[in-house]
């Protein structure tokens, strides 16, 4: 059993370095972009308004998942990083902060590192901008200024993980070998001309169907590479050693994009299509009499099996 599974992982890794050379859709790595000054320098760097009139399904599929608004999430996401800010962040000691003025992109990726991860490509200042943005917001809401509110609400909700956040940034994984993300480009299953005047050409992204696309960000666990490590979904690391171990052989995209034919709004226990791939269930009840003693005289009892089997690809629930 050991051997076969030892044969299994070589050819594995074989074929995972024969097809990263076989395939040449990135390029040198570019040239630096001056950093972002505003959270709307960022946004509209990441402008993805474009794609929408010819992929206008995948937009619409997209908008409703929470990759559209990934930092204000349920909205659960914009007053945890407040709160890791104030709580965590603001108490270490080392930390270096202790007002919201020493707030910086360093502080907040423990949480943007998969939530934002084009924030790295702004300055401190906006860090701060996002940190008194949510503040914002959550104090007009408190005070019922509807308005203010949600137009704040809107400022957080551009910052997200749209098209060009993965089918550029994050598209292409092993650089060295298939090169960078080139910023005239878009990535998918092919390479060639692409209709889009802005991003006139399109590449190959070896990964994207894969699973290991998803857990750039659907990480394994706490992120041992920064100085603060922190800790959120690790539904990844289930997957690989919980799911894919034991045999299960489906991608993240077969599942949550395919079999649910959900496309681009990749959901979970919020989509019914997902509820129902999620568990089997078998109930298997018996009734029978007990006499417990004369003067209760007889009481009825039942005896209940209920087998749950997870039929997810991982741990659930997870986040
Ligand atoms: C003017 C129309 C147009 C616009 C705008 C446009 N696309 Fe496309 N896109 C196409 C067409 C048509 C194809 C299919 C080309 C083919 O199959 O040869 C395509 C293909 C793609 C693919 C590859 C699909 C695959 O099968 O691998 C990706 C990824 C993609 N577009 C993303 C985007 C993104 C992201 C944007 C916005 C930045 C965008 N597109 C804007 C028309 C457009
Ligand atoms: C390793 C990548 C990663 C890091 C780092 C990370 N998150 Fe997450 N987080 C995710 C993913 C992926 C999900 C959703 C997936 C799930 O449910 O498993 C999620 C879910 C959440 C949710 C629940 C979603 C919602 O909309 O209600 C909250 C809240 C959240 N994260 C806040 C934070 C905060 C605050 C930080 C920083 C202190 C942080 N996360 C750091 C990846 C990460
Ligand atoms: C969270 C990451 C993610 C985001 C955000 C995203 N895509 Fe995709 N997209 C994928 C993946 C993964 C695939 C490939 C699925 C596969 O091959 O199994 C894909 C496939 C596609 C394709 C190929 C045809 C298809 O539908 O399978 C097009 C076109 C496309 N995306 C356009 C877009 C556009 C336009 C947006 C923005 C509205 C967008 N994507 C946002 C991950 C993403
Ligand atoms: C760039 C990082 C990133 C990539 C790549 C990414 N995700 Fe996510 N995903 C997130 C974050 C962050 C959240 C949670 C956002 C929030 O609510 O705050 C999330 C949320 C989700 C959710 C909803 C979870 C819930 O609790 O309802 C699903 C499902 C999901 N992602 C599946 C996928 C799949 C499948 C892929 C690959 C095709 C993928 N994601 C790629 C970062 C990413
Ligand atoms: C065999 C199918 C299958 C595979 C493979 C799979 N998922 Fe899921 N996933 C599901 C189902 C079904 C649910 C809904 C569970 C529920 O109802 O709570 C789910 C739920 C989730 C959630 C939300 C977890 C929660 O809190 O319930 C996230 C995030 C997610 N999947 C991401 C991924 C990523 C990323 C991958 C690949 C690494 C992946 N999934 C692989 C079927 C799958």
């Amino acid at each position: 059993m050991k051997k076969v599974l030892r044969i299994g992982l070589s050819l594995f890794a074989m074929t995972a370095l024969w097809t990263s050379g076989a395939y040449c859709e990135g390029g040198p790595k570019p040239a630096e972009q001056p950093k972002a000054k505003t959270i709307k320098e960022l946004a509209d760097r990441y402008d993805s308004s474009s794609c929408t009139e010819c992929h206008q399904e995948a937009h619409d599929q997209w908008a409703n998942s929470l990759h559209s608004h990934s930092i204000l999430g349920s909205p659960r996401t914009a007053p945890t990083i407040i709160t890791a800010m104030e709580v965590g962040v603001k108490n270490f000691p080392y930390s270096g902060v202790k007002e919201d003025k020493d707030i910086t992109v360093e502080h907040l990726k423990m949480c943007t590192k998969c939530h934002l991860p084009q924030l790295d490509e702004a300055t401190d200042d906006v860090a701060r901008e996002i940190i008194a943005t949510i503040k914002g917001w959550q104090k007009a809401k408190k005070e019922e200024k509807d308005d203010e509110a949600a137009k704040l609400e809107a400022t957080i909700a551009s910052l997200n993980i749209n098209c060009r956040v993965c089918h550029n940034k994050m598209a292409i994984i092993h650089k060295w070998a298939d090169g960078y993300a080139q910023p005239d480009a878009v990535y998918g299953s092919k390479d060639g001309a692409h209709d889009d005047p802005k991003f006139p050409k399109m590449g190959k992204a070896p990964a994207l169907g894969e699973s290991i696309f998803c857990g750039q960000c659907h990480g394994q666990g706490p992120n041992f590479e920064l100085a603060h490590p922190s800790q959120c979904a690790t539904l990844y690391g289930s997957y690989l050693f919980a799911y894919v171990a034991e045999g299960g052989h489906e991608s993240c995209q077969e599942c949550h994009m395919k079999k649910s034919g959900l496309g681009h709004d990749m959901q979970s226990y919020n989509s019914e299509a997902m509820v129902k791939m999620a568990v089997d269930v078998e109930v298997d009840g018996r009734s029978l009499f007990w006499r417990k003693n004369s003067a209760e005289g007889v009481l009825p009892m039942g005896i209940i099996n209920v087998e749950i089997t997870n039929k997810a690809g991982h741990t659930i629930p997870d986040g």
